[in-house]
């Protein structure tokens, strides 16, 4: 059994389908509507779950097959409601691969959305900026990533719904791209696009290991989302998703990095990271 998995005896591991369908069942007869919208909230981003309207709030602990958050700042609940409109669901607090999940724990929810019947994704995450020109708390939207855990959630029996070989060349739907960089424009919000890539963690990373990433092409460095990301993609989710950049790089100023800090600055500039999402959801057609 995966670490911190509740085990409810009526289906088999977390990302299996019958964990998946569980989950879904649970959650359908609760929330009584059809979310168009998932969105996953990232370190320090929870607020957004405070703005919905008609909010229905579901704590992972009641879910079955819902392993439980174990990291400050990442609260564990399901949050269904409307935003700009728009039936949303917010899944606040995620799952790590760095707190010892499998990548099918990570993407579990992800894949529950799916389930439900969401058809756009909008993914948040903390990360470090590689890109020199990057400044603390500035909003990079994901053009593209780098899944360096070498880990993938769809390894194993394939589920049903999803693709055995999904393609990967456009993650990041170009359509919601163009709306993002709209949005910003139009709400006076500064939006950089770059490559994100995702590493183990739970340590920051070695000045040399960013010089790797920046090498690699990366523009910024963390510990979620493309994991999530490839488990949408073979569900066919459009999928959109934003980086605060929190801190530079290890290396790259020569500071030295604390979650702290992370969790700071990420909470100061959630702001513009809130509008930029409900512009986006506002507009989608
Ligand atoms: N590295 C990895 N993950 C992060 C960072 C970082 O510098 N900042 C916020 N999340």
């Amino acid at each position: 059994m995966a670490v911190g998995q509740r085990g409810s005896g009526a289906a088999g591991q977390d990302g299996d389908i019958g964990a998946v369908g569980a989950a879904a069942d649970f959650l359908r007869a609760r929330l009584g509507r059809v979310p168009e919208v998932g969105v996953v909230l990232g370190s320090g981003l929870g607020r957004l779950a405070t703005r919905l309207e008609g909010a229905i709030r579901i704590p992972y602990a009641g879910i079955p097959h819902f392993p439980a958050t174990t990291v400050q700042g990442h609260e564990g609940e399901l949050v269904c409601g409307t935003l700009g409109g728009k039936p949303l669901l917010v899944q606040s607090g995620r799952f790590h691969l760095y707190e010892g999940h499998a990548a099918s724990t990570v993407a579990m929810p992800v894949r529950v959305m799916a389930e439900l019947g969401i058809g756009t994704l909008i993914l948040t995450n903390a990360a470090g900026g590689v890109r020199r020109t990057f400044s603390r708390g500035a909003l990079m939207m994901l053009a593209d990533h780098v899944n360096l855990t070498f880990r993938n959630p769809l390894i194993g029996p394939l589920l049903q719904g999803e693709e055995r070989f999904p393609d990967m060349s456009g993650p990041y739907d170009a359509g919601l791209r163009s709306l993002a960089r709209e949005v910003a424009r139009d709400r006076g919000i500064a939006l950089e696009e770059g490559v994100y890539l995702q590493l183990l963690g739970p340590t920051y990373e070695t000045p040399a290991e960013v010089r790797m990433a920046e090498r690699l092409g990366a523009d910024a460095v963390g510990m979620s989302t493309a994991v999530e990301v490839i488990a949408a993609r073979a569900r066919g989710l459009r999928c959109l998703a934003f980086s605060t950049i929190t801190n530079a790089a290890a290396g790259i100023t020569g500071e030295r990095l604390s979650h702290a800090e992370v969790m700071e600055v990420a909470a100061r500039v959630a702001g513009d990271l809130e509008r930029l999402v409900e512009g986006v959801v506002t507009g989608l057609s």
